[in-house]
């Protein structure tokens, strides 16, 4: 069969171009599957403790993922600015992962311990008090509401069920952990863990 045949005809073309992609694509994705450096937590990687999992899903619920990735790529310009690269062993435990590509505000997959708690109260309450250029939205009701942590444990049950290896213990103490910590300290919580293990920038 010649190069011909194929282009001008659409019935032979379509299923071979469909054969073509798919094999391209198994070959780049299969053995990312067995490979340990990417299947692997890396030295010291824990589940989030329960405040900081709670502090995660209020991240999920006010959408700060739309403008905040948290994904570092391999390239000077980044790893200048964010710090080291983000590693698949870092993100094992990330369900749903939070990678992101937009950004309209920084990365923080690092910011982990850049700022003090009180900065990221100030600055959640208010971006202008601190950026005045700041366009990201004011967030001060996340200091009013406090969590009661009913749904914890049951949070931590589904990830057990994916492979995020939580102990009975950390199930035990969850509700207890989180009641009556207001959602946003939750939240500066989670913030204030991300990206800690690999560091080269401070
Ligand atoms: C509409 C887009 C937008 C949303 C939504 C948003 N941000 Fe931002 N964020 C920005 C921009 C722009 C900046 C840079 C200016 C500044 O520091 O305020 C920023 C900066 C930050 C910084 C400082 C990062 C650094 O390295 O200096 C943190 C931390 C942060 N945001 C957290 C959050 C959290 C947590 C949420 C969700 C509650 C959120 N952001 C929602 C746009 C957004």
């Amino acid at each position: 069969m010649n190069h011909e045949q194929v282009e001008k005809n659409i019935w032979l073309m379509v299923p071979l171009i469909i054969l073509a992609i798919s094999f391209g694509s198994l070959v780049e994705l299969v053995p990312l599957f067995f490979s340990e450096e990417v299947t692997e937590p890396i030295e010291g990687l824990e589940p989030l403790p329960a405040v900081a999992l709670e502090g995660r899903d209020i991240y999920i619920r006010e959408g700060c993922n739309n403008c905040h990735s948290q994904m570092i790529r391999p390239l000077r310009s980044e790893t200048e600015r964010y710090g080291h690269y983000s590693v698949a062993g870092e993100l094992v435990y990330n369900h749903p992962f939070l990678w992101g590509s937009k950004r309209t505000g920084p990365d923080l997959a690092r910011v982990g311990g850049r700022y003090s708690d009180d900065w990221h109260r100030l600055h959640l309450t208010d971006p202008r008090l601190l950026v005045p250029e700041s366009n990201m939205p004011a967030f001060p009701f996340l200091f009013q509401k406090e969590l009661d942590g009913e749904d914890t444990a049951a949070k931590m049950i589904a990830l057990r069920r994916v492979g995020v290896p939580y102990t009975e213990e950390d199930i035990e103490g969850a509700a207890e952990a989180v009641a009556g910590v207001k959602e946003g300290d939750a939240l500066i919580v989670y913030l204030q863990q991300l990206g800690l293990l690999i560091q080269t920038r401070r």
